[in-house]
């Protein structure tokens, strides 16, 4: 903690020294490291950074909300709040392939974050970015491009700032810790940018989409009180019905899939053997809670051959 607080004093320092009176562009998805550049940035530089939330419409359940709360009214962080749930999802009506989905989500994500950014352009000349350690050195060894940077119009000149490239995860989360972040946002597990666009399989339907975040919520909810440490736990939910009896009447509605994986790597993953009373209380929850499912499954597959995201 207290190296933790060296580093916050030092970067503070640092960042001010760079940034001078002018202005900075974050985009803050709600992820443990834009959540700790963000704070780390209010901190060295208050209402210069301006932090812009792109609300896709495939948040999970409390996410842009707890966002808001955080930066906006406890951090008192120059927040702009984007809600493009109506675009995302007009634009991915039909869409049934998982790659065009991702490409359509991606594609988007940059216009609107583009917009947002000429609104304030002018005044802005630096780019904050949560670049961890690890990024740039799987960009180095060419396992993967390095995606912070990636994408941005040319035309915008932006210096970066980043501010914790040097430091692997569980420091970012030390750092987090330190300035004050809730454990939930800095405990948060790995969330995919396409959201739940990609565990809503094939075309997304609202209803649909509104399932899965309630029954994703349980999953998490239950998981999280139960006290149990995996890498990642949610739900899925497919786009075929299946058949049940709700009150003495045929039902015909989705079914929905827990995944829990935990790997060390990413490249496998094992599956958590989960208490069978924890997995029957899911179960009841959702069938009892979410309206338009009436069945739960529990997915045995290690990665490979499953991959941690059905899409
Ligand atoms: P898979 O499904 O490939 O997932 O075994 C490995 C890890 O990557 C995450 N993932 C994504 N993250 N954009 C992201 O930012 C994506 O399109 C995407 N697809 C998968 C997944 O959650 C897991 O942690």
């Amino acid at each position: 903690p207290e190296l933790a607080q060296a580093f916050i004093d030092e970067q503070a320092a640092a960042v001010r020294e760079q940034i001078g009176d002018k202005k900075v562009l974050l985009a803050l998805s709600g992820g443990v490291d834009s959540s700790v550049v963000a704070a780390l940035l209010i901190k060295a530089i208050g209402k210069q950074l301006i932090c812009v939330h792109v609300n896709h419409g495939l948040m999970r359940k409390g996410e842009s909300e707890q966002v808001i709360d955080v930066f906006k009214n406890q951090l008192d962080a120059n927040l702009v709040y984007v809600d493009a749930t109506d675009r995302f999802l007009g634009k991915l009506v039909d869409v049934e392939e998982p790659e065009a989905k991702r490409k359509i989500i991606g594609a988007e994500f940059i216009r609107v974050f583009e917009e947002e950014a000429r609104k304030v352009g002018n005044e802005v000349s630096f780019l904050a970015q949560g670049t961890i350690y690890p990024d740039i050195l799987e960009s180095q060894d060419g396992v993967k491009a390095h995606h912070n940077v990636g994408g941005l119009p040319d035309d915008l000149q932006f210096e970066l700032c980043e501010p914790v490239k040097l430091l692997y995860k569980d420091e970012v989360r030390v750092v987090g810790r330190k300035l004050g972040l809730p454990e939930s946002m800095v405990e948060r597990q790995p969330f995919p940018g396409p959201g739940l666009g990609v565990r809503c399989l094939g075309a997304i339907t609202r209803d649909r989409l509104e399932a899965l975040r309630e029954a994703d919520a349980i999953v998490r909810e239950e998981i999280d009180n139960a006290g149990l440490t995996i890498w990642q736990y949610f739900a899925v939910v497919p786009d075929f019905r299946a058949t049940g009896v709700r009150e003495g009447k045929r039902a015909y509605d989705w079914p929905c899939i827990i995944r829990c994986i935990n790997t060390v790597d990413v490249m496998t993953a094992e599956v958590p053997e989960l208490d069978w009373a924890l997995l029957k209380r899911i179960t009841a929850r959702i069938t009892a809670e979410v309206p338009r499912i009436c069945r739960v499954c529990y997915d045995l597959t290690p990665k490979p051959v499953g991959t941690v995201e059905w899409e």
